[in-house]
């Protein structure tokens, strides 16, 4: 972060000055930055990933035409849903789409990150984007106009580095009241119309007096390829075990510690739960009610990783677990449980709603 702060001087200021008067100037008009509602800016940024401006807009049209609220939206079939999405492409955004409408007509609408990542669809950049366009919370975005924008100016491809960068960005111009709103989508557009992959416009940029490659005179070159990882396959077979048919609770399990990703929170193996419960190993103890497969990549790792989601019945698997075991809500996990099982999870619930509430 020190890196950014030494620049956080007048010049660094008068920069996001610009790139405001700039997006002021230049934005291009686009119906969901017409009353920019959470219901809508949220619709139209499940809409923009994977799918073009253009493409989009007569797509947000028709679709706020006919579910114009977020009841008439959790209200409808799945199959409107999709009947509405015909075209667009991606399909399991529409069905995410309609399953969110339902969880968010019945609490409302997330008004922090944490819950929006919850929610199926929602990943860092689209949580990011839904509350600083419709809360105006300092929160930063990084999708690829905007990482190419700030990779240029820092002259550095690293992601992290970059997501702090967005965040720093965000901030500072929120404390000179700079709207996020503003400041997020100026990054973005200027990405989509001036800091293009090739041939930018440079001299029409509101952050040229700021930006290192183009002082360098190598934009072209950021963000650089990167570099191919020479990457480790695994395979994990896990089972989310559900204790019984009135209670939802589900057993996790806490790597030892030397054990590869130690300390955290996942869901235990077959071996493990033999171990803590010598009547699992009679398959009439408890009943498979499907499974699903994810993808986790953990540094170079790719995981793929089977989990089962199963039922226990009566009181065989109730009560006291060993240390390092624990029952938990299958639907809070919070932040200590680590981002596959939370990830896992999600799909889950996702896969199996009933089950899973
Ligand atoms: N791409 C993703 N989100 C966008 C937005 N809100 N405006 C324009 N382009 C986008």
């Amino acid at each position: 972060m020190s890196k950014f702060i030494k620049k956080k001087n007048s010049q660094f200021f008068g920069t996001l000055r610009r790139l405001e008067d700039w997006f002021e100037r230049r934005r291009r008009i686009l119906p969901w930055r017409d009353k920019p509602t959470l219901y809508r800016v949220w619709i139209s940024e499940i809409m923009l990933q994977q799918t073009q401006v253009a493409t989009v807009i007569p797509y947000f049209e028709r679709f706020l035409t006919r579910f114009p609220d977020i009841e008439t939206l959790a209200q409808s079939s799945e199959d409107e849903v999709l009947s509405q999405w015909a075209g667009l492409g991606y399909y399991s955004r529409a069905r995410n789409l309609h399953r969110t409408a339902i969880l968010i007509g019945a609490r409302g609408f997330p008004k922090d990150r944490e819950t929006w990542l919850e929610l199926p669809g929602i990943g860092n950049y689209t949580a990011g984007a839904i509350l600083s366009i419709a809360l105006n919370q300092p929160e930063p975005i990084l999708d690829g106009n905007v990482e190419r924008v700030l990779s240029r100016v820092y002259r550095n491809s690293d992601k992290k580095l970059l997501w702090r960068a967005a965040d720093f960005f965000v901030k500072s111009a929120f404390e000179k009241k700079i709207a996020p709103s503003i400041l997020n989508q100026a990054l973005m557009e200027l990405g989509a119309t001036v800091c293009s992959p090739k041939k930018p416009a440079c001299q029409t940029c509101p952050l040229k007096s700021f930006c290192q490659a183009r002082s360098k005179g190598d934009p072209e070159n950021f963000p650089t390829a990167r570099k191919k990882k020479i990457w480790l396959q695994i395979q994990e077979e896990l089972y989310c075990l559900i204790a019984n048919e009135t209670q939802t609770q589900i057993l996790v399990r806490k790597r030892l510690p030397g054990e590869w990703r130690a300390g955290l929170w996942d869901l235990p193996n077959r071996q493990e739960l033999e171990n803590i419960f010598p009547r699992f190993s009679a398959r009439t103890s408890w009943k498979s009610l499907g499974r699903i497969e994810t993808r986790h990549i953990v540094t170079r790792h790719k995981i793929s990783r089977t989990t089962h989601l199963i039922q226990g019945s009566g009181a065989r698997f109730c009560g006291k677990v060993p240390q390092g075991f624990q029952w938990i809500s299958a639907s809070t996990p919070g932040l200590a449980f680590g981002s596959a099982l939370r990830r896992t999870l999600k799909k889950l619930r996702e896969t199996f709603p009933e089950a899973l509430q």
